[in-house]
């Protein structure tokens, strides 16, 4: 089984609130049927979840009343989207269901501290694809935080035991300077050796969860629990079926090992 992240940025426009890229999704949900392979999907919030998020700071907990709207939002926006990508999933050809973090999640300051397995494993058994994505959880100390699409997925890594981890992205892997700089290179491996250069390098992120300086530190942490990841661009025709194929594919894999 693979644990599979659809990027946010894949799936939506950044730049316009609540615009998913139906064409793109459709691509994608047709690479995975054609891959054949049994999955776990989880998808961002792309213009969907960061927007609201930030707008009502969501990430840093609850202090103020006018924020429970902004959960409320929040919520459903994430669940709309979810929808989306799940009829897009059934209209190819997958037998995709959605599974709410929110009902399964929960953190304790901003870290995942219990997830509810028992439906992801049922949906699995019978052959069913979850949808799960990153979402507004309910949090001991902050009273929500918004856990990201990629804490989620180290959390189902630990759980499941997956045979791979594939985050599907809209660019190539991670770049060894911001993608809007020209001249940014891909770098094909991260091991511990090159690890804390490349993260220097990297910008620090403006959405509600870290961009991909985030992202990474998530990946390094299931390194360090023996699970190597591959960082995939979506948006180029025939990467992600090779990717979940676990065949030879432009992008950037985080190997194994400890990072600390
Ligand atoms: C964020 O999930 C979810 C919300 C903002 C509610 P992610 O952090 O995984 O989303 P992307 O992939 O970066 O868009």
């Amino acid at each position: 089984m693979i644990v599979l992240k659809l990027g946010g940025s894949l799936l939506t426009d950044k730049r316009r609130k609540f615009s998913f890229r139906e064409e793109v999704a459709r691509r994608v949900a047709r690479e995975i049927v054609q891959s054949g392979v049994e999955l776990v999907v989880v998808h961002g919030g792309g213009s969907f979840g960061h927007p609201l998020a930030v707008e009502y700071g969501l990430a840093e907990g609850i202090s103020r009343d006018e924020q429970l709207r902004g959960v409320a939002l929040t919520r459903g926006a994430m669940t709309r989207l979810n929808l989306l990508v799940v009829e897009t999933m059934i209209e190819a050809g997958l037998n995709a269901v959605g599974v709410q973090t929110s009902a399964i999640a929960a953190c304790e300051d901003g870290e995942l501290r219990r997830l509810e397995l028992a439906p992801v494993r049922g949906f699995l058994e019978l052959g069913i694809t979850p949808v799960l994505y990153g979402d507004v959880v309910l949090d001991s100390a902050r009273g929500v935080c918004i856990l990201s699409g990629d804490t989620l997925v180290a959390g189902l890594a630990q759980g499941l035991k997956p045979e791979r981890i594939v985050l599907a992205a809209d660019v190539d892997g991670v770049l060894d300077r911001s993608p809007a700089e020209e001249g940014a290179r891909l770098i094909p491996r991260i091991t511990p050796a090159n690890y804390r250069e490349v993260l220097a390098a990297l910008p620090s992120g403006e959405d509600a969860t870290g961009g991909m300086r985030r992202k990474l530190s998530e990946l390094v942490a299931i390194a360090g629990k023996g699970y190597s990841s591959v960082i995939v661009n979506a948006m180029v025709e025939g990467r992600l079926k090779k990717a979940l194929l676990g065949e030879r594919v432009k992008c950037t894999v985080v190997e194994r090992g400890d990072y600390r």
